[in-house]
């Protein structure tokens, strides 16, 4: 139930009737109660067109819009708008309606490809905080997706090509005279210290590992089975980081940089035969004039170096071509630090230039800030190292668990083991999840652990508060009668949010912000909670119906809860 896409297509309705075609329809939120819930605010527009004052026309549009069946109530309010107030018996009917529906009630899209382009770790290095972001903003946003419907291909498009793994492999290789792959590379950040302090410093290892990229990249068996050892080795480490965190991302999701090695010599015959790409000192560039800078120089986009080897940008390139013809992306979805905008913006018009995609598939790159520590600069360990992230995860768990035994429970020991997983990492991942990814956030294990404010413990909480309820009441929740009734402002409210988990997921999916999924749940429990303090439901003396409605409340609660945790990726539990 979109109750925003109802409203705007009945005010559209009256519009009509009034012979005012192709207007806009502004139709949003009240931001007070006394308000209504959604008021509509298009009148001021039409004055001009209409020669009439904004409330006059208001109170035209207020005699004509159909909305009896959804409204207790439409005011003209201040220079023209029109409050909205939800009726109850309409609110309480729809709470009904998804009660019953396993998808609650919320319809599904016509169905897009989707291209979700995420975590995408570079191999040569273990997988860092760097990462995380990523990993855990595209995996909710990859369910949201798949929940209405769209048919998503995750791409996991790892760094696992370059120059960097000429120095790796010829390290590599001398270490397999003594060990196994699994323990020379079992601690692959001092492996990669030990191979580059040797590039550095050891005579004549520099050019033996140019000439191992030399052989990689022209298919040398004996290069590409050393290769195929290293980064084996490495996905098992993203892996365990994957499995960890519990994402959904498999081994056929990956498509990394290697993958596209055999396209990238026509990526640049074909820039170069429709005169996009030139030759500058040696090197293929695009000028690209839109971004030129202030004196008007245009920015260069280098697609080949002078000694004819490929960048990240040509392996962009190939994958634009790539999921626009043989994946048929409507949309490309690609997460990565903002760091990394300007250069999806050039690959976006190089390769629109190029014809890479067709003019009605999109490309949006999805921006984030980076992780900071509580000192306010890039979070790092305590002595200035990349802080791995199999380590702060197990740190999670950990932190997690020693609350949890703080608080007053019953759980048995292996429960409290995953309680403690479940809430260690759900405070982790909904940290991350809860802020506007925009933005650099803070890292901060109080905060995301705390059962108060906007936190993943609060919301599981808030869950098997909900469930001891139904314990208590001795009932079979899923038998009750179907039948609400709402009649206290604090049902009110709390059925208008229900009613509005169409409308975020909606945006969510839109424009890649579970942010927003994770302040409509924070508010939902905010709700219930207040409902719960004011509308007894096992009190002694309450009406049997009274107490049915308000326990199939709180049952939709428990559905929505879980089935918004559920898409940002968070576990819930019975109890805690
Ligand atoms: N491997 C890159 C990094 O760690 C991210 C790749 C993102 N995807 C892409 N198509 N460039 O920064």
């Amino acid at each position: 139930m979109n109750i925003h896409a109802l409203l705007v297509n009945r005010f559209n309705e009256a519009l009509q009737e009034m012979g005012v075609e192709n207007a806009p329809v502004p139709v949003s939120r009240s931001a007070r109660v006394e308000f209504g819930e959604y008021q509509f605010n298009g009148a001021m527009a039409l004055a001009k067109q209409l020669k009439q004052k904004p409330r006059d026309i208001a109170e035209k549009i207020v005699s004509i819009v159909k909305l009896d069946d959804i409204a207790s109530k439409l005011e003209v309010a201040g220079p023209g708008f029109i409050n909205v107030h939800l009726k109850d018996t309409w609110l309480a009917n729809q709470c009904e309606l998804a009660l019953t529906d396993p998808r609650l009630g919320i319809a599904k899209s016509s169905p897009q490809n989707i291209v979700v382009d995420y975590s995408s770790p570079n191999l040569a290095k273990e997988m860092h905080v760097g990462h995380l972001r990523t990993t855990i903003i595209g995996d909710a946003v990859v369910k949201v997706l798949e929940f209405l419907g769209h048919n998503v291909i995750r791409q996991n498009h790892m760094g696992d090509w370059g120059t960097q793994f000429g120095m790796l492999l010829a390290h590599l290789s001398d270490k397999l005279q003594e060990e196994v792959a699994e323990t020379a590379l079992s601690d692959l950040e001092d492996f990669y210290r030990e191979a580059k302090v040797r590039f550095d410093e050891e005579e004549g290892f520099a050019d033996r590992a140019r000439e191992y990229v030399v052989r990689l990249q022209g298919g040398d068996a004996q290069c590409l089975a050393l290769w195929e050892k290293f980064i084996d080795v490495s996905i098992a480490h993203s892996e365990e980081v994957y499995d960890k965190l519990n994402v959904s991302l498999t081994r056929k999701d990956i498509m990394g940089e290697s993958a596209y090695n055999e396209d990238l010599a026509s990526v640049i015959a074909d820039l170069k035969a429709q005169g996009i790409a030139v030759e500058d000192q040696g090197a293929q560039v695009v000028f690209l004039p839109e971004l030129a800078d202030k004196e008007g120089n245009p920015a260069v986009y280098i697609v080949q170096k002078s000694g004819g080897g490929y960048l990240y940008a040509t392996t962009d390139l190939a994958a634009m071509r790539y999921r626009s013809g043989k994946l048929n992306a409507d949309r490309t979805l690609i997460l990565t630090d903002a760091r990394q905008a300007l250069h999806f913006k050039q690959t976006e018009i190089v390769g629109r230039k190029a014809g890479f995609m067709k003019e009605e598939q999109t490309y949006e790159h999805c921006p984030f800030g980076m992780m900071l520590g509580s000192d306010g600069k890039p979070f790092k360990t305590r002595t200035g190292g990349t802080v791995k992230l199999v380590e702060l995860l197990d740190e999670a768990v950990e932190r997690a668990g020693k609350l949890i035994a703080e608080r007053d429970n019953e759980l048995s020991e292996d429960e409290l083991k995953e309680v403690a997983r479940k809430v260690g990492i759900g405070a982790v991942k909904y940290a991350d999840l809860s802020k506007n990814r925009t933005t650099d956030y803070m890292f901060n294990w109080d905060s995301m652990l705390s059962f108060e404010g906007n936190t993943a413990p609060y919301l599981q909480y808030a869950y098997t508060r909900v469930k001891s309820l139904f314990r208590r009441a001795n009932v079979d929740i899923a038998a009750l009668p179907v039948d609400i009734t709402i009649a206290e402002k604090q049902e009110h409210a709390l059925a208008v949010l229900l009613m509005q988990f169409e409308e975020v997921i909606g945006m969510v999916s839109r424009d890649a912000t579970p942010h927003l999924l994770c302040t409509y749940l924070y508010d939902v429990a905010s709700a219930f909670m207040t409902f719960y303090e004011a509308c007894p439901m096992l009190k002694e003396g309450i009406e049997p119906n009274v107490r049915d409605s308000r326990l199939a409340l709180c049952a939709l609660v428990s559905k929505t809860l879980s089935q918004g945790l559920g898409l940002l990726g968070i576990e819930t539990l019975e109890k805690m």
